[in-house]
């Protein structure tokens, strides 16, 4: 009988549950192996921290936000503890190896693949489930908790816009995406925003403002923004990504408190700067200018019915992979099915949205401005 591991690690993301239900019920339904849960991702995983799954806590799931297992953002190879940044890998091997295991499906992100790929060369059977409400991990066509995440922020659109033609206002929708636009981008234009601004295009005031007064000549004397959270400014563009160098690069514990310090002041500026394009832009076009923030909504509750499919069919896919003694890769969706793709290809990687991607263009076509 194979004894097998899992864990959701990085952002929580709608699908999760579904994806440990797909699994886990294929795993134990279809071949017979045994199933052991970790808490709160990494964490759980160096402290052994376990909760046996069997098939009466995978039952009732399917539909819930969140993930029953807890997540972090915890590093396997770069555990702070004390003030000290150890490899917890020989730990979490030792751990492995104690619960008796023979595989290990880390669920998460582009960093969570980057802690997979660690513990795959220290010897272990391991494969890495896509999930991000923001889109962009490498060489998957997908991610589940993205299509909820776009049907809530579009729905956020949708309800601004009424207020926003009411007051003739301008109101900047703030979505979440700190690196990729996928999210913004999708929910801008199925809300039918007026102008998207996404981190792969840096905007400038003038041309958003230009977009506004053109409208305004149209006669429509209001605007509805939608504004990734990684958006930048033309001018500012250099600042965030020395900030996210300066992380990558450090290698002491003080040097990585200092620049993650750094980073999240720049963060905070870039937070900050949403309220400052309202503010730039209610002086470029007298119009009234507010901000809604989406934030954490954007990540809770049910999956919508694409994401609970699409997780229970990669869960599904991943049992069928451990079976067959797979390790070392992503269970990615392609196409109507899923591939299996190695973990070097996906580990700390970005999936930016290309400047010739269909939905650029189709935005563009249909007169949405971009910012720049
Ligand atoms: O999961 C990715 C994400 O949703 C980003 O878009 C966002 O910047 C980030 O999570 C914020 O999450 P947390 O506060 O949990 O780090």
């Amino acid at each position: 009988v194979k004894r097998v591991g899992i864990l959701t690690a990085g952002g929580d993301s709608p699908g999760l549950n579904a994806a440990i239900r797909g699994f886990g019920k294929t795993a134990i339904g279809a071949y017979g192996m045994e199933l052991v849960g970790f808490r709160d991702g990494v964490t759980g995983l160096v402290e052994n921290r376990t909760v046996p799954l069997d098939g009466a806590a995978l039952s009732g799931i399917l539909t819930v936000g969140g993930t029953i297992l807890g997540t972090s953002r915890d590093k396997v190879h770069r555990w702070v503890v004390d003030g000290e940044v150890r490899d917890m890998v020989p730990t979490v091997v030792d751990n492995y190896h104690r619960e008796g295991l023979d595989g290990l499906i880390m669920l998460g992100g582009g960093g969570t693949a980057k802690n997979a790929m660690k513990l795959v060369e220290a010897g272990l059977n391991v494969i890495h489930l896509p999930k991000t409400i923001d889109n962009d991990i490498a060489r998957t066509d997908t991610t589940f908790g993205f299509a909820t995440a776009t049907e809530i922020a579009t729905e956020a659109i949708d309800r601004v816009h009424s207020t926003a033609h009411s007051h003739h206002r301008i109101i900047l929708t703030e979505i979440m995406g700190h690196r990729a636009g996928w999210l913004t981008l999708g929910a801008g234009i199925a809300g039918g925003a007026d102008i998207i601004l996404i981190p792969e295009i840096p905007y400038t005031v003038e041309s958003i403002a230009e977009t506004i007064r053109a409208r305004r000549a149209r006669g429509s004397n209001f605007s509805v923004i939608a504004v990734a959270e990684g958006a930048r400014d033309v001018g500012d563009t250099a600042d965030y990504e020395a900030a996210q160098l300066l992380v990558k690069a450090a290698k002491t514990p003080q040097a990585i408190k200092a620049a993650k310090t750094h980073l999240a002041h720049v963060e905070d500026q870039q937070r900050e700067h949403t309220f400052k394009l309202a503010r730039e832009l209610e002086a470029a076009t007298s119009l009234e200018s507010r901000v809604t923030i989406l934030g954490y909504v954007q990540r809770g509750g049910a999956p919508v019915a694409a994401d609970r499919i699409l997780a229970t069919r990669l869960g599904a896919a991943a049992a069928d992979a451990v079976a067959r003694g797979e390790s070392g890769v992503m269970v990615a969706a392609r196409g109507e099915g899923t591939e299996l793709v190695p973990l070097s290809e996906v580990a700390g990687k970005v999936k930016l949205v290309p400047p010739d991607h269909e939905w650029i263009t189709a935005a563009r076509q249909v007169g949405t401005g971009l910012g720049d």
